[in-house]
């Protein structure tokens, strides 16, 4: 096997996003302030923090801008939240934040689904958006970039056209998000391929849901594409309210492990994660899908019962 290059892995955490729009209660704004607090302390680069969408669309993120006037910012975490339109933006720019994550499917029909409009409208929107943030940077999410829950196979060219098209209105970094987790590894790796190939000045995150159990291997493979940031969800949960089958996105404190165990470095507290994962669960009332929490680094050992030492003869 190939040694593994010591790179820098950008992790940046969409949970209290993506996560806690579609959990199964609303979770106080008290805690959610408390968590994005100690989460901005664990040496994430990006902490999408909401977003300013309908609060009939998404009624659990209703509190936005409550929350954003109350967490303490840490240096060198870039605050981010998800806007859909021009309204997104007006509410963004009355809050102290570093980036809007415009958002937008290639397929047609989730857009419909999602944020009521084509894509052609949502372009618009971005458009006028990046024409009026002021200081703020502008990210742009393309999801169902790598399969659609409505139409199925999304076309790696689509993605390239949307890209460019982005690119064009002015973004200043772009997502790719495989909304429903229907990407497999060599998928991964030839469409982000492709668009770090066409777009090189422009930096990539990979957005990713592990509906199918492949979220970490797509990482991986994501980063052998030449990807270098990573969306992660603290504990592992998310999913698009509007796209049906949608489950959580990568955990966070997962994907953390599988990066430092394998060589590559996020300068990130997994001790950390996990415990404010620990304190999410307390929070919802379904067990979150994270793996590491429970069963420890790949380091952790366990002792032998005495019954076995006697049994194999070892000292007690
Ligand atoms: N923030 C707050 N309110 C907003 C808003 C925003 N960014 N955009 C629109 N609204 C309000 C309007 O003021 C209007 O309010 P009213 O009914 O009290 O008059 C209402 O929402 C409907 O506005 P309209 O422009 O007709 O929107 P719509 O019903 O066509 O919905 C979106 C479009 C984009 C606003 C809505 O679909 C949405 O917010 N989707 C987000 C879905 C999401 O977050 N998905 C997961 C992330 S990918
Ligand atoms: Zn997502």
């Amino acid at each position: 096997m190939n040694d593994v290059p010591n790179e820098v892995i950008r992790i940046q955490e969409v949970g209290m996003r993506d996560g806690l729009q579609s959990a199964g209660q609303f979770v106080e704004t008290a805690d959610k302030i408390r968590l994005l607090n100690q989460l901005s302390q664990t040496g994430l680069s990006k902490i999408e923090v909401t977003s300013f969408v309908s609060p009939k669309a998404v009624p659990l993120l209703a509190d936005a801008e409550n929350v954003l006037n109350a967490i303490e910012r840490a240096s060198g975490v870039t605050y981010s939240a998800l806007i859909p339109n021009i309204r997104g933006l007006e509410r963004a720019l009355a809050v102290d934040l570093d980036e809007v994550n415009v958002v937008m499917s290639v397929s047609n029909a989730h857009n419909m689904a999602n944020l009521r409009m084509t894509c052609e409208d949502s372009l618009n929107q971005f458009r006028e958006i990046c024409a009026n943030r002021g200081s703020l940077k502008v990210n742009g999410t393309l999801a169902t970039a790598f399969g659609c829950p409505f139409v199925g196979k999304v076309e790696p060219s689509s993605v390239l056209d949307w890209a460019k098209r982005y690119v064009d209105v002015g973004i200043d970094s772009l997502t790719l998000a495989d909304t429903v987790g229907t990407a497999t590894p060599h998928q991964i790796f030839d469409v982000c391929k492709q668009v770090l190939d066409a777009f090189p000045r422009t930096e990539v995150t990979l957005h990713l849901h592990n509906t199918r159990g492949l979220g970490i291997a797509n990482a991986l493979a994501g980063i052998d594409a030449g990807v270098r940031h990573l969306d992660a969800s603290i504990g592992g949960i998310g999913g698009c309210p509007y796209a049906p089958g949608a489950t959580g996105n990568v955990c966070t404190e997962d994907l953390v492990h599988a990066l430092i165990f394998d060589g590559y470095s996020c300068d990130v507290d997994l001790d950390a994660l996990v415990n404010i994962a620990g304190q999410l669960e307390d929070l919802l009332s379904d067990p979150l899908p994270g793996l590491v929490r429970h069963a420890g680094s790949k380091l952790t050992t366990h002792p032998m019962s005495d019954d076995l030492r006697c049994r194999l003869g070892l000292p007690a």
